[in-house]
């Protein structure tokens, strides 16, 4: 095992500064690696992060320096770890294969990911790096509908405890760029994702089955959604995220293909959208179960968007008995400017309609000097100081 010990500069405030705290720090050049963006260097990756995890000191580091570019193949970053906070610091740029038929599958594992973290707490990746998926083939593939599997995440966390993750740039993932399946308790924060306005399925950060977590300060640029929060997610917090171009900041789609699938406790602030093709949105399927609930979108700007407040909870014309139910949500100051006529949709199902549905202080006018209305079918709530003027709603 070899590892060097370097100085502890951290962005966390070290309490006891008066004795000066080192902890081991381990430098995928020092396994192998290169960094000349040809090599493959999943090996040395494996080998330093297996160093990393089962160090006994606090804290430890792995390092992937700056000034250069390493490619890696599909692979794990395999958790427990021994420490109780571990720490992956990417400076340089990490970098996928170039095209699909550069990708190699190891044999145990699934083709859904690029790179997974999987079951590791404490958790901290930052460092002001790059990380490149290569995606325009896979998008290639995709819009010729020729891709043998469906194109893979970038980034994907799985099982994951006190996640943070912070300071790095994302861009031209496959498929999203990050993605958080039973995660509990998170902080992603000052994140750039970029990747082409006509890039399919490339959202920013999807959320599933998991709770406690707050996403802030982050600007996301993608083909798809900014942000989804989809099934078994609760007390997810957003704040001040610059989104577009993308689809918007979504609670959804859930239920579908009957799934039963529920969110609730969700809460998007000072949020910015431009040239969205929506804004704040709820999205259910017919047939599903389940319930969004406490949803609160407040301090929004739209510039542009297409759908900057919508609720499509899809009409279902075959009376079937089952839909997602959608109550207690919250539009509150939400201003700005629409590109098409449906400044606001609230559109729900027949037979559950959707309740308590709060709209206040919004106002949202044409970007092309046309008028705008809003539009809705099922719905209960009371709307205060709203323009355009929502009908179906009681006015204060
Ligand atoms: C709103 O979000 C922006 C980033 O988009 C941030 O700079 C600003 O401080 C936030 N303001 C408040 C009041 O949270
Ligand atoms: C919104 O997007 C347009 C087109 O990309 C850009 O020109 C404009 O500067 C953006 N607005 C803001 C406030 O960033
Ligand atoms: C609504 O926004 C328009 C355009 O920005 C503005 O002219 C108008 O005064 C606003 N109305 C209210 C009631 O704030």
């Amino acid at each position: 095992m070899k590892f060097q010990f370097v100085s502890f500069v951290m962005f966390v405030v070290v309490a006891a500064a008066a004795s000066p705290y080192t902890s081991p720090s381990f430098n995928v050049l020092d396994y192998g690696a290169v960094g000349n963006g040809k090599n493959d260097e999943t090996r040395a990756f494996m080998d330093a992060w297996k160093d990393t995890c089962s160090e006994v000191h606090d804290n430890p580091t792995l390092l992937i320096p700056k000034g250069k570019t390493f490619m890696l193949q599909p692979m794990w970053f395999q958790g427990p770890c021994n420490s109780a906070t571990i720490y992956i610091k990417i400076e340089g740029t990490i970098i996928a294969p170039n095209n699909i038929k550069a990708w190699k599958w190891p044999n145990n594992i699934d083709r859904l990911t690029w790179i997974r973290f999987i079951e590791i707490s404490g958790l901290v990746v930052y460092g002001g790096g790059l990380i490149d998926g290569k995606g325009a083939s896979w998008w290639d593939c995709y819009s010729n509908t020729k891709c043998e599997s469906e194109n893979p995440t970038a980034l994907h966390f799985h099982a994951c405890e006190n996640l943070i993750l912070r300071q790095l740039t994302h861009i031209n993932s496959p498929r999203n760029h990050i993605s958080l399946n039973a995660c509990h308790g998170s902080h992603i924060s000052e994140l750039h994702i970029i990747a082409p306005n006509e890039s399919p399925n490339t959202d920013g950060i999807d959320i599933a089955e998991s709770s406690n977590i707050i996403i802030e300060n982050s600007k996301i640029e993608t083909g798809d959604d900014c942000i989804a929060i989809n099934h078994g997610s609760s007390s997810i917090d957003i704040v001040g995220i610059f989104c577009g171009p993308g689809h918007g900041i979504s609670v959804g789609s859930l239920g579908r293909n009957g799934a039963q699938e529920s969110v609730e406790k969700i809460y998007v602030r000072n949020c910015t959208f431009n040239g969205t093709t929506n804004g704040a949105r709820i999205k259910t399927w017919i047939g599903g179960q389940g319930y969004a609930r406490k949803v609160t979108f407040e301090d929004i700007i739209v510039i542009e968007a297409n759908n900057p407040v919508i609720i499509d909870q899809e009409y279902n014309p075959y009376d079937s008995v089952y839909a997602v139910k959608v109550s207690d949500v919250t539009f509150r100051n939400i201003r700005g400017t629409s590109i098409s006529k449906h400044a606001i949709q609230l559109h729900c199902d027949e037979a559950l309609s959707c309740t308590n549905i709060i709209l206040e202080g919004i106002n949202i006018t044409s970007s092309i000097g046309e008028e705008v209305h809003a539009s809705c079918k099922n719905v209960n709530g009371i709307c205060t100081s709203c323009i355009p003027y929502v009908p179906c709603l009681f006015q204060e």
